[in-house]
């Protein structure tokens, strides 16, 4: 009874519907306090870390959907997984035009003093460039070319792009 009602409940298309706007929450929430004028004592900080921080809670929730599906026996959670699979590389895309264009404001000899000498930026530059491939290859008509196997394959590099 339990799994029946929540699998109803899990495929209906509201609820993709309020999980999508859900999604949209940390963005409200990053842009809200420039909207109202607040003062952010540092806004460039401010909003790397807090696009960064949603870039990782998304990829791990994308992570936890195949493990929950079988702890929870509810299959159905897999409507949900490309859509937060997005979501990451939406607030990862944000995470990153705020490095280029806020904090380098697109110098390229600078980016690139960046990568080849701090680190986090390289292995975040890594793990970001391999998001892109899954992102376009996401879509039904790409899964379909590729075909089911070699489309898994590809996208283990999601544990790759979490990991680091
Ligand atoms: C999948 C890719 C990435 C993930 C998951 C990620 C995640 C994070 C996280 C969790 C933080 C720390 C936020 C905090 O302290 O609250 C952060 C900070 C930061 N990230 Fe990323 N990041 C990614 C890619 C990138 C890329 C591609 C760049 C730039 C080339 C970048 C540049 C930065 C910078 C500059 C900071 C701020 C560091 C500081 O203020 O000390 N990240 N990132």
């Amino acid at each position: 009874m339990h799994t029946l009602l929540s699998s109803k409940w899990l495929a209906s298309k509201w609820t993709k519907a309020v999980l999508f706007l859900l999604c949209l929450g940390p963005l409200a929430a990053i842009i809200w306090p420039f909207v109202r004028g607040y003062t952010i004592p540092n806004p460039l900080e401010f909003i790397q870390h807090a696009t960064g921080d949603w870039t990782l809670r998304f990829l791990v929730i994308t992570l936890s959907i195949t493990p929950l599906r079988q702890l929870l026996r509810l299959p159905e959670l897999i409507r949900f997984r490309r859509m937060f699979g997005l979501f990451a590389f939406f607030y990862a895309c944000l995470h990153f035009t705020t490095y280029l264009w806020f904090d380098k404001v697109f110098d390229v000899h600078e980016i690139w003093k960046d990568v080849y000498k701090r680190s986090f930026i390289t292995v975040g530059f890594l793990a970001f460039t391999l998001l892109i491939p899954l992102a376009i290859t996401s879509t039904a008509g790409w899964i379909r070319r590729l075909g089911g196997r070699r489309w898994r394959i590809l996208h283990r590099a999601i544990y790759i792009s979490a990991g680091w």
